[in-house]
């Protein structure tokens, strides 16, 4: 019981932080972390799971899918905290948005070594505005 009213405050101080902690929860109860819906939250996830979908897509030497127009959204989602959207934010997004498209348009022998570049723009942005998921972020990295 303490165990678990420890966690909530925990998370109660770190919602506004980007810290990892309850982000590696939310999967498991959702319902305890509403305010964790953002839309810029809910986009970051699916772009987690599109660029592991890439990796895996590489890995295999298989073609990869499109998501660049998915990706759109980082310039207008609403993010949990409305002050990471910043003059510096959105060239940095702008700046991520290019390196997928340069990705995309690339010959395929190119996409293994551009998959890289769109891999530094995630881990720039997030040691700027949100260092908490970049562990996680980590497993995205190719040789
Ligand atoms: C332009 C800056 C920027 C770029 C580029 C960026 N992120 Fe994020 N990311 C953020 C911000 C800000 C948040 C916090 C979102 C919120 O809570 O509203 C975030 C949140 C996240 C989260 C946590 C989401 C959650 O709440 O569960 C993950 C995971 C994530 N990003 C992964 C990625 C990956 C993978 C990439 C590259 C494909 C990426 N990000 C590119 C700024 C960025």
């Amino acid at each position: 019981m303490l165990k678990k009213y420890c966690f909530f405050i925990l998370l109660v101080v770190s919602l506004f932080s980007c810290k990892e902690n309850e982000k590696e929860q939310v999967n498991a109860v959702p319902v305890l972390y509403p305010n964790q819906d953002a839309p810029l939250a809910l986009l970051m996830r699916e772009m987690y799971l599109d660029m592991e979908e890439m990796k895996v897509s590489l890995e295999k030497k298989e073609n990869i899918k499109s998501y660049l127009e998915k990706h759109q959204a980082i310039l207008t989602a609403k993010p949990t905290d409305p002050k990471v959207k910043d003059g510096k934010f959105d060239l940095m997004a702008i700046g991520y948005l290019e390196s997928l498209k340069q990705m995309e348009l690339g010959s395929y022998d190119l996409k293994a070594s551009k998959y890289k570049i769109v891999y530094n723009y995630c881990l720039a942005c997030h040691e700027t505005y949100c260092p908490g998921p970049i562990k996680k972020i980590t497993n995205l990295h190719i040789d």
